[in-house]
């Protein structure tokens, strides 16, 4: 079975519709055919100032929500990052193999670090791309389920596994992204031309999967679409009738055209109340499923603490090799 590995972060509290579509759901399909592993990254939650009771907190809310969203234990490997030390290990050698203008290139951190300072932002927000990559080669990843947003950390990773393998001998498969086109940027409700995002500016742009039911059917029946009429998928000329057209037909696995057929004739007020409706039949069990989890924090425990085990058998033994490679002296 090929690998797949992919991880996301515990910051966010509830998931929104972006990370759900775009990656988690791939995640849930990819367990059947894969040998999978996925994780809550919390080593790269710390690259921005984190309150220790929330992160602890949001760590199991992330698992809860992984289980919630159909990742069955049976099926793949889930664990929490921070209990594979590994990662770091991993991190270290690989930090040590990137160019200092190669990682300044990286676009996201471009995007944080303005946000928030030179002087505010980290050295490991810095760095992070590169424990993404850490994580990724320990594992020997064939395929990285993600949205359009981590294509530069997957192109990254690529080049050091090359370049790792080149000085030093095959040691590293060469991982390749599995981003679906049709999902692989949602857009925010409120500005369709922004990726959906929890630094979005406007909150009712937001779809938060753990919101009150009646919360997101508000913010979908608000979302921007335009001045015409007609209902049909135009990224370019109509991107706020299209996000919605991505989104419904995702989650009911109608085709696109069916729906443009379905909605012919019909105003943007059909098509949000109809949306708004599969919408709240999706967010209801899923928040009901997350709160059951989250309710028996022994078994969630249970489930992280055996993921980390499978997953520290394979982690080990390619830091082992790795450090072989690498010339350390093996401690006897
Ligand atoms: P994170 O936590 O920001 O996001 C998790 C996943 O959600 C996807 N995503 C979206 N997809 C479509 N449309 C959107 N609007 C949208 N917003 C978010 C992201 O692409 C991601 O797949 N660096 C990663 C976490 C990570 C990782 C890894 C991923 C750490 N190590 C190793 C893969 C492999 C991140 O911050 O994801």
């Amino acid at each position: 079975r090929p690998r797949v590995l992919s991880g996301i972060q515990p910051t966010a509290g509830s998931f929104h519709l972006g990370n759900y579509l775009g990656a988690v759901r791939q995640w849930v399909a990819l367990q059947e055919s894969h040998d999978a592993f996925y994780m809550v990254v919390d080593l790269h939650a710390i690259t921005v100032p984190q309150d220790p009771k929330e992160l602890r907190a949001n760590t199991r809310l992330a698992a809860a929500q992984l289980l919630a969203a159909g990742l069955d234990p049976e099926r793949c490997t889930l664990f929490v990052q921070s209990h594979v030390p590994e990662h770091a290990q991993l991190g270290w050698v690989m930090n040590c193999l990137t160019g200092f203008g190669e990682a300044s290139r990286m676009t996201q951190f471009k995007d944080k670090s303005a946000k928030q300072g030179s002087d505010r932002a980290t050295v490991g927000l810095f760095t992070y791309p590169i424990l993404q990559v850490a994580d990724i080669l320990l594992y020997q990843a064939n395929e990285v389920p993600v949205g359009e947003d981590q294509r530069q950390h997957i192109e990254l990773t690529r080049d050091l596994a090359e370049r790792f393998n080149g000085r030093y001998g095959q040691t590293f498969t060469v991982p390749k992204p599995h981003i679906i086109k049709e999902t692989a940027k949602i857009f925010d409700l409120q500005d369709p031309t922004a990726k959906m995002s929890k630094s979005t500016a406007n909150p009712k742009g937001l779809v938060n999967l753990l919101d009150e039911p009646k919360v997101t059917v508000k913010k979908v029946k608000s979302a921007v679409t335009d001045t015409d009429t007609e209902i049909r998928f135009d990224a370019e000329a109509k991107p706020g009738v299209s996000n919605l057209l991505t989104i419904y037909s995702t989650l009911t696995g109608t085709g696109i055209p069916e729906l443009e057929q379905k909605y012919a004739g019909k105003g943007y007020g059909a098509l949000k109340t109809d949306l708004a409706e599969v919408m709240a039949e999706f967010v209801t069990p899923f928040r009901t499923r997350t709160q059951e989890y989250l309710d028996d924090p022994e078994t969630l425990d249970s489930i992280l603490a055996k993921g980390a085990e499978k997953a520290r058998a394979v982690a080990a033994e390619t830091l082992a090799t790795t450090y072989e490679r690498i010339g350390f002296l093996p401690a006897k």
